[in-house]
């Protein structure tokens, strides 16, 4: 009895730690996202090129997402011009997870499946 009551409360702990590793969901973003062509924003393939790593978009994000310090819509000026719809997105969905976010990027782009 005692053993199989520690047994539970490993597991149970190994079970919040798989579910807070995986708490970022991509599902909001495919309103507007796709992996590899732009939607109402851009494809996530060519985001993922232009940063080249989770840890460069994470940092972009953590200064704040600027639009200036944004790999794509600093220099696309057709998404510049959209760039508030992203604010909007990042300071309801993105702030304060930032990591999770930029690995959730990566890792859709890698599986082709967001
Ligand atoms: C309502 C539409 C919408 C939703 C939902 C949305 N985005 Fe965006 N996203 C855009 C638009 C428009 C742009 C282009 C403007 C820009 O780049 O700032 C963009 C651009 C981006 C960029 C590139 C920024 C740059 O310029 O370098 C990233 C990264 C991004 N989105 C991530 C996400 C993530 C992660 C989610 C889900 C949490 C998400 N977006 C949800 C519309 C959206």
């Amino acid at each position: 009895m005692k053993k199989s009551f520690k047994l539970f409360v490993a597991a149970a702990g190994l079970l919040a730690i798989s579910t807070s590793a995986s708490a970022f969901s991509t599902a909001p973003c495919k309103a507007c996202h796709a992996i590899d062509h732009d939607v109402v924003g851009p494809a996530w393939k060519r985001v993922a090129a232009k940063y080249g790593s989770e840890a460069a978009l994470a940092k972009v994000f953590k200064a704040g997402f600027k639009v200036d310090e944004r790999k794509i819509a600093s220099t696309e000026p057709k998404f510049k011009r959209q760039a508030s719809i992203m604010t909007g997105q990042f300071n309801h969905l993105i702030k304060g997870h930032e990591d999770e976010a930029a690995k959730a990027l990566f890792a859709a782009v890698k599986s082709g499946k967001m």
